[in-house]
């Protein structure tokens, strides 16, 4: 390990079990001498083993629903409060659609269920912003990183209105980092990450197919969870100082492709 986070504090959202992004960052955030709060919605607290991470990693948990200004609020606080001064990092690894978890067909959006959606996968990243911007509570040079998928260009059926809510993501990161970059000099980016088997990418429909293909039409392979833990590191770090208003491939080169030699084969035998 290289101690690139020595000395450094921050929040680690949405941390549910071993498979979770989030999970494998914190890991690899305290192998590089990070110390975090971690936190999530108190639902996934009594469903998820975030007490196994929070003791391997000695950190304190402090549940929060991201949607809700309050708990952001108190999250922000007691972070500060038990890591002893200002936060140098966040990362934002949150998703979640009502009409991806009940099957709804996007063209039949049920609004109640895609407001919620966006609320959690989307919204939720401006409100953390506008907590730790008004507490003034990141240090200068910091980083706040969130995660987002390459639906937000492209067409992926199946991926439904999370798509649109990770567009919204995206935008939000360049639009709150134009400000946190100038007031108070901090960093905002999304990684772009390929399928992962975690819960909330198993949660879309045909999923086994989807990563399948994305790993058959990167060069590289599909990024795997330890891979988006790796790269956040780096933009928590100083190597990646300016950095910032960017959404960032970690995608094995997927989203550079228009085909692959493993994509066209069986195209090419029915041919013959
Ligand atoms: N798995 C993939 O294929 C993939 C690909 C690209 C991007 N991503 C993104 O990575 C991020 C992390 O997802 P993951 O794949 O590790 O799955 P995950 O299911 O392990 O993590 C999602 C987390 O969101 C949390 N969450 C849901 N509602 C919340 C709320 N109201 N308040 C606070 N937290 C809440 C869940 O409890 C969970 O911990 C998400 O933004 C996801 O969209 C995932």
């Amino acid at each position: 390990m290289y101690n690139l986070l020595k000395g450094k504090r921050g929040i680690i959202f949405g941390a549910l079990d071993e498979h979770s992004i989030a999970w494998k960052t914190a890991e690899r955030v305290k192998e590089e001498g990070g110390e975090f709060v971690l936190t999530n919605a108190p639902i996934a607290m009594r469903m998820g083993q975030i007490k196994e991470l929070a003791e391997k990693t000695g950190a304190e948990i402090v549940p929060a629903d991201a949607t809700n200004m309050e708990d952001l609020e108190n999250l922000v606080t007691q972070a500060m409060e038990i890591l002893g001064g200002k936060l140098d990092f966040v990362l934002h690894s949150i998703g979640m659609s009502v009409n991806v978890r009940k099957g709804m067909h996007y063209t039949e959006s049920n609004y109640d269920w895609t407001h919620k959606g966006w609320d959690v996968s989307a919204l939720s990243f401006h409100k953390t912003m506008q907590v730790l911007y008004k507490k003034d509570a990141m240090n200068e040079w910091g980083s706040i990183v969130a995660l987002t998928y390459m639906a937000a260009q492209r067409v992926f059926p199946d991926y439904n209105d999370m798509a649109d809510n990770k567009a919204y993501l995206e935008s939000i990161a360049r639009s709150f980092g134009y400000f946190f970059g100038r007031d108070k000099k901090v960093r905002v980016n999304t990684i772009s990450q390929s399928p992962t088997p975690t819960t909330a990418g198993q949660g879309v429909k045909g999923f086994d197919g989807f990563i399948a293909y994305a790993d058959k039409m990167s060069p590289l392979g599909n990024a795997t969870a330890m891979d988006c833990a790796n790269y956040t590191i780096s933009l928590f770090s100083d190597l990646t100082k300016r950095v910032t208003l960017q959404n960032l491939f970690n995608d094995g080169g997927f989203s550079n492709m228009g085909v692959s030699d493993a994509v066209m084969e069986p195209f090419l035998k029915q041919e013959e």
